[in-house]
């Protein structure tokens, strides 16, 4: 057996400190922030999922940028005093809340048929809202989809296209899906896309964000020559509610570690406003972005495959109802 002295176990606690503070320093030096000063005013904006972390700083940022900005969320209170800290921040009162549960395809036509009778333009719409899991066993809405694969993916992709033709008529004008660097873990399985087969929650969160991934490329294809552009973006790790429904024993150790070494809500919101108003984004579509860059590499293989793009858009308008819309 090896003991160590007590002048060995201060060295290398103090190797340890120095690894993790080097870390920590180059973790901060490294953080990319959008540095655009576009003004936003005369334009409207919908932000999914805007009363908490990275889609609350998004929101508060288009309200600073003088937009007129809808907070698209599912419960009343929560979004109603994430406007009230909005407007106080900006001094912009130009700022509404919209009520949708995106895992409800009644809830989203609802809510898009309500954009659509009140509002003129639509310059910027942010698919933000995201839930890793639901702290329940596989849950089934009453319309027959898979909770975490219908708020991620079916919900944005029908109130997407619901908004499109709002969009054209706006154009040029940007749709923002915000997915997760998880997405490589995902695999795209359409005898299992309902979770038919299997249901694991990680994996319905993995397989979500890498259809989100599909889902704007597919866009962005159909999009061509209307002025209307569609990115999707990693956020970064980032200190959020995101893991509120994890079983405590997991959700206490990573939560702590998450506030130490990643970024604030405010830091990852940083992708998604650059690609909502740059100008070196003006022109590009259908890629994928970590810290305001196209990082193509990064996606999963799959992401490219345009094959499985047009049957996923083919399958979910038919899952989502929106094919007999058309
Ligand atoms: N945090 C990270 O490290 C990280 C990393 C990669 C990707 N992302 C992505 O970033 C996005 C924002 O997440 P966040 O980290 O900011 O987490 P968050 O603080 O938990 O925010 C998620 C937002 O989505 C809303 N939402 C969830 N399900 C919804 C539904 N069915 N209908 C309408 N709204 C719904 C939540 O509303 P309630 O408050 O009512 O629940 C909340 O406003 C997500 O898409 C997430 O997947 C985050």
């Amino acid at each position: 057996m090896v003991f160590w002295g007590p002048g060995q176990v201060v060295a290398i606690l103090l190797v340890i400190i120095v690894i993790l503070v080097s870390a920590w320093m180059y973790f901060r030096l490294t953080l990319v922030k959008c540095d655009s000063t576009a003004d936003m005013k005369g334009k409207t904006t919908i932000v999914t999922g805007a009363n908490s972390g990275i889609g609350f700083y998004t929101a508060l940022d288009f309200a600073k940028r003088n937009a007129r900005v809808i907070l698209a969320c599912r419960d009343k209170g929560k979004a109603e005093s994430a406007r009230q800290e909005i407007v106080s921040l900006s001094e912009n009162s130009n700022v509404a809340v919209g009520i949708v549960d995106l895992c409800s395809m009644k809830s989203v036509r609802d809510f898009a048929n309500k954009i659509l009778s009140e509002e003129s333009r639509l310059d910027v719409l942010v698919n933000n809202a995201g839930v890793v899991a639901t702290g329940k066993p596989k849950e089934m809405t009453d319309e027959g989809l898979e909770v975490i694969f219908a708020g991620n993916y079916f919900g944005p992709f029908l109130l997407t296209n619901l908004l499109l033709d709002l969009m054209k008529k706006s154009a040029p004008s940007r749709i923002v899906n915000v997915s997760s660097v998880v997405n490589k873990f995902g695999s795209i399985d359409f005898e299992n896309l309902n979770a038919e087969k299997s249901y694991q929650f990680q994996n319905r969160y993995f397989d979500s964000k890498l259809a989100q991934i599909l889902f704007t490329r597919e866009l962005a294809q159909r999009l061509e020559g209307t002025g209307v552009t569609a990115n999707v973006l990693h956020p970064g790790s980032v200190a959020t509610n995101l893991l509120r429904n994890l079983f405590f024993l997991i959700r206490v150790p990573v939560e702590f570690f998450i506030k130490l070494f990643c970024r604030t809500a405010e830091e990852g919101a940083q992708t998604s406003i650059f690609l909502s108003v740059s100008e070196e984004v003006a022109e590009i579509s259908g890629k994928y972005f970590i810290d305001c860059d196209v990082r193509e590499s990064e996606a999963n293989p799959q992401s490219r495959d345009m094959g499985v793009a047009k049957k996923l858009w083919e399958v979910s308008e038919r899952l989502t109802g929106l094919s007999s819309d058309n």
